[in-house]
């Protein structure tokens, strides 16, 4: 089964990132055929300022985190032009109305963005990423859900023209993962400045963990663990045995929060050890992680060539 993934390469990844996303795509190595790349055109319809350097630094992050390019097919979206063709092509089997309802340009224009072409055709250029490689199965979470359904209606149009040509992707959602919570308790999100990134210095990593929001309780009494944002962080990490213990910890008494912050900066830390040196190795080896992307993007061009082929013929641009 092939599965697709686009990663927008936007700055410093946080542990929503890791448990909502990362860690369901290293996961599914196991048994699909994987395909994830650096959407680094979508990253323009944001702005794209430090492009270049921010999708190094997502390729670097997502090898350190356990994308295995001898399992996955990992490459840089701008590497295969093909999906540009695609995208032109498919233009033709949008309406425009199919556009104009997509939440994601609403949103963002309500916002004050001021809208321009590219942020409005943006679910075509995403159509074209999942069709050009015969893309079965697309793990998304709810916000992208009205993109894959976009990508299928234009391909419906484009099969009813042309013959089944084009594979048709059904999304899926990752139910059994629960939003991550940042340190205010709301949904951990860089646009609200409440995360816990998964790399940086191990002293400022403590210094945001302090600053999770908790109850104020007296140091001798019982503590609730269940809606105890520092608890449900800890838990991401602690599995069994070592999860009782917290929570007979915070039912004993005797200790305060800062107690179990730091114990939960302490897991952390060992949690992401292996990926943090990891990490240091891609970073002083960058030739090497293009190589990978080099040899990604060429992987990702045998599935892509035969298929644009068949679609040229069939559209009569080749002639
Ligand atoms: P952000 O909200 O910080 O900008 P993105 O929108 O770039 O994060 O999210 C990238 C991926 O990480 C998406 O697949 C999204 O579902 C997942 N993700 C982000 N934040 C969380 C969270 N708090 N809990 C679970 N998954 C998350
Ligand atoms: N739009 C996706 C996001 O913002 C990224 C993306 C681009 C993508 N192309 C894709 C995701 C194709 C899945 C399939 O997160």
């Amino acid at each position: 089964m092939r599965v697709l993934t686009g990663i927008q390469p936007s700055g410093d990844l946080h542990i929503g990132n890791y448990f909502g996303s990362i860690k369901q795509m290293v996961d599914a190595q196991k048994d699909s055929d994987t395909f994830a790349f650096i959407a680094n055109y979508h990253a323009m319809t944001s702005g794209g300022k430090d492009l270049s350097k921010l999708t190094m630094q997502c390729a670097t992050d997502f090898l350190a985190l356990g994308i295995d390019p001898e399992k996955s097919t990992f490459w840089v979206q701008s590497d295969v032009k093909e999906v540009l063709e695609l995208y032109w092509i498919l233009s033709s089997f949008t309406p425009m109305g199919l556009l104009e309802r997509a939440h994601s340009f609403k949103d963002k224009t309500a916002k004050g963005i001021a809208a321009n072409h590219s942020l409005f055709s943006y679910p075509v250029l995403m159509a074209a990423d999942i069709l050009l490689f015969g893309s079965e199965v697309i793990p998304v979470g709810k916000d992208q859900i009205q993109h894959v359904e976009i990508a299928r209606d234009i391909a419906t149009k484009f099969n009813n023209e042309y013959g089944d040509i084009l594979v048709m992707p059904e999304f899926r959602i990752q139910e059994e993962v629960q939003t991550v919570p940042g340190i205010d308790g709301q949904k951990m999100s860089k646009s609200y400045g409440n995360t816990v990134n998964i790399f940086g210095e191990e002293k400022k990593q403590l210094k945001t963990i302090k600053k999770i929001v908790t109850e104020n309780v007296a140091m001798e009494d019982p503590k609730e663990f269940i809606n105890c944002n520092v608890y449900n962080m800890a838990k991401l990490f602690l599995e069994g045995d070592n999860l009782r213990a917290l929570e007979e910890r915070y039912t004993k008494g005797g200790e305060g929060h800062g107690h179990f912050k730091i114990y939960l900066g302490e897991v952390m830390w060992e949690y992401f050890r292996e990926f943090r040196e990891k990490r240091e190795y891609f970073q002083n080896n960058q030739d090497e992680v293009r190589e990978i992307l080099k040899s990604g993007a060429l992987r990702a061009k045998e599935v892509a060539q035969p298929l644009m082929e068949k679609i040229r013929t069939a559209t009569g641009i080749a002639y």
